[in-house]
């Protein structure tokens, strides 16, 4: 627990409520050491957990990462059963520890493209998780963000049809409301790692005044410490939401 880094953090005090990350990089860790690509998947759970650590110590309330993204099942087969395998593995193995932890998982996405084996798994997870207090992890799964908000319109478009909602009233809380993320505040802070500086189709809506962090270490090197750098940083950005500073 003892880094100067956190300790700088909660002295300044203002924490990022929702931090969101996307977790890239772990096929060219895997790539640098003459490895098969899943083994840099294998790697990167360790740092999901030092992420996790790294939100809990610093008081941030909530944490979503981009595990796996609705383009990405277009990758091999292999590397996707691969994916798929540990997801599973991670999201029943780590229950026991997020509950004593008071952890509150969700996970965004399409999960009715999970295998039937993995979509228990993430059933039993939120179930098992749900009292959690201290901190709510959301893990994007089949996730891709005009599809989630391509879904809302869809949704908007039936209570129209219904005749529960009239158009006047479509608004951006109505939209906001239907999406994966209604539950929580928009994220303040995203970290991107393995330096790319692109959003991928992740939380488009939700990001819109996202502070944006991009950290050149590939995800199974990141560490708590590295999420300390991205939360100092943030404490030093000047944030306008289109206003002038006061
Ligand atoms: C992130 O690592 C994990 C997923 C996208 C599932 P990558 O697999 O994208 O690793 P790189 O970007 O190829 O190094
Ligand atoms: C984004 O990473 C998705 C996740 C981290 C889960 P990708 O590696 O799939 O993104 P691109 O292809 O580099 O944009
Ligand atoms: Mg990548």
């Amino acid at each position: 627990m003892s880094d100067p880094l956190l300790d700088a953090i909660l002295q300044q005090g203002a924490v990022p409520a929702h931090v969101a990350v996307i977790m890239d990089g772990n096929g060219r860790w895997a790539q640098a050491r003459g490895l098969p690509r899943p083994a840099g998947h294998q790697a990167g759970m360790q740092a999901v957990r030092e992420a996790v650590e790294g939100a809990r110590n610093s008081g941030v309330k909530v944490l979503t990462l981009f595990a796996f993204s609705q383009e990405n099942w277009q990758r091999p087969p292999e590397e996707i059963d691969a994916l798929m395998a540990l997801l599973e593995e991670y999201i029943a193995r780590e229950r026991e520890e997020l509950i004593a932890k008071g952890v509150a998982v969700q996970f965004l996405g399409d999960l009715d493209r999970l295998v039937a084996s993995a979509r228990a798994a993430v059933d039993e997870t939120v179930r098992a998780t749900a009292g959690g207090t201290e901190l709510a992890l959301n893990i994007c799964i089949s996730y891709g963000s005009r599809a989630e908000i391509t879904r809302a319109a869809r949704m908007i478009a039936e209570d129209v049809a219904a005749g529960r909602l009239v158009p006047a009233e479509v608004d951006e809380a109505a939209v906001a409301r239907r999406l994966y993320t209604a539950p929580w505040p928009d994220p303040d802070l995203l970290i991107r790692t393995s330096g790319e500086q692109r959003l991928s189709n992740f939380l488009l809506w939700q990001l819109a005044y996202a502070e944006l962090f991009v950290s050149s270490v590939l995800w199974p090197d990141f560490t708590r410490h590295d999420f300390y750098e991205a939360i100092v940083e943030f404490q030093r950005r000047d944030r306008r939401f289109g206003r002038v500073p006061i």
